[in-house]
């Protein structure tokens, strides 16, 4: 039997279950995979509270969508996202996955990357989502050499990637976080400013010259509103939560589409290896035991936890 995360009804913390599933031996171009960490997001917070689909028939409903760990069965012609060959014992990563917060999984190969041995498998299962998020968001608004980014939710998981990958464009960071993070956010190279009101005298006098593009990943009202003030152009304004409002103000989101199935994965081989060679910093805030499920949830629904939280099966 396979040990998954589960909620058993809509709601919070206290429907999240760990349950006995059986095991599914692996198919044409499948794979089984022993997991060795799991993320918990957003997404499967508001997955648990029926903000996707409160469909009845879906509970109790297998969770997470991203995770890391090493092959216990091949089914024949068993290939990964890059094409190459996956065998028993070899470590891989994926994301966009059904029910990865468990013990085992079985996939399509095709689904999964080759983990380098430079890489944890801890980072490894924090990267994909946050990471492929943070560079759709960058080519949503064009930001390139020279530009000066109010960045929303710098000290978040998809935040702390989206600060990265724009440094390394040669953009300037202006990043908001609780004041407890300006010093990390300083030491990362961002310019930390606090948010709450005020937000916007804040970030003019930190950039005399102003803002040229915006990127929300807090989703508050607030992170909008003021990126409409300081931004002179709308269409340089991203959100990742805020979409109603956004495409009413004339700015962007993004999430589900066509833009976003060709954008993310043709970004995950270079995260990937970014990330192995220490080009790329991935940030894991707290680990809990695949039992202690229901507390990474709640840590994850208050929105402070300062990084990637992850399960370990
Ligand atoms: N559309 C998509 O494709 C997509 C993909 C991935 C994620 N997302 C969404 O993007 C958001 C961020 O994801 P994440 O994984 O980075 O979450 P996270 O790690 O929990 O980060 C949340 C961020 O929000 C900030 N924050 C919390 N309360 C705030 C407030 N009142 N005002 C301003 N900022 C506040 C936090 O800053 P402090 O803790 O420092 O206060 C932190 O930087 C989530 O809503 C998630 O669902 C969307």
């Amino acid at each position: 039997m396979v040990r998954a995360v589960v909620a058993t009804a809509w709601g919070g913390a206290e429907v999240i279950e760990i349950t006995d599933v059986p095991s599914r031996p692996p198919g044409l171009g499948e794979v089984v995979v022993a997991v060795r960490a799991t993320a918990v997001s957003p997404f499967d917070v508001k997955r648990a509270g029926g903000l996707m689909n409160r469909a009845p028939s879906l509970l109790p409903l297998r969770l997470g969508n991203e995770m890391a760990g090493v092959i216990s069965a091949a089914g024949p012609e068993a290939v990964s996202f890059e094409a190459r060959p996956l065998a028993v014992g070899d470590a891989v990563l994926g994301h966009w996955l059904e029910g990865a917060q468990a013990d085992e999984l079985t996939v399509p190969a095709n689904t999964l990357l080759h983990k380098p041995p430079q890489l944890s498998f801890h980072k490894a299962a924090a990267l994909l989502g946050s990471g492929t998020t943070a560079f759709h968001a960058l080519e949503a608004v064009g930001v390139g050499e020279g530009d000066r980014v109010l960045l929303h939710g710098a000290s978040g998981a998809v935040g702390g990637m989206v600060a990265q990958l724009a440094r390394s464009r040669g953009a300037r960071v202006i990043g908001t976080a609780s004041r407890s993070r300006h010093e990390r956010l300083r030491a990362a190279g961002i310019t930390p400013v606090a948010h709450g009101e005020g937000l916007a005298e804040r970030v003019r006098a930190l950039a005399p010259d102003g803002v040229t593009a915006a990127v929300d990943a807090a989703g508050t009202d607030e992170a909008l509103t003021v990126s409409l003030e300081l931004v002179p152009d709308s269409q340089r304004i991203v959100t990742m939560v805020n979409f109603s409002a956004a495409w009413a103000a004339g700015a962007k989101a993004i999430g589900p589409g066509e833009e976003t199935e060709r954008i993310r994965p043709a970004a995950r081989s270079g995260l990937v290896r970014h990330a192995a060679t220490g080009g790329l910093r991935v940030d894991v805030a707290m680990t809990f035991p695949l039992a202690e499920a229901a507390s990474a949830y709640a840590l994850q629904a208050r929105g402070s936890a300062g990084g990637k939280i992850l399960l370990l099966p």
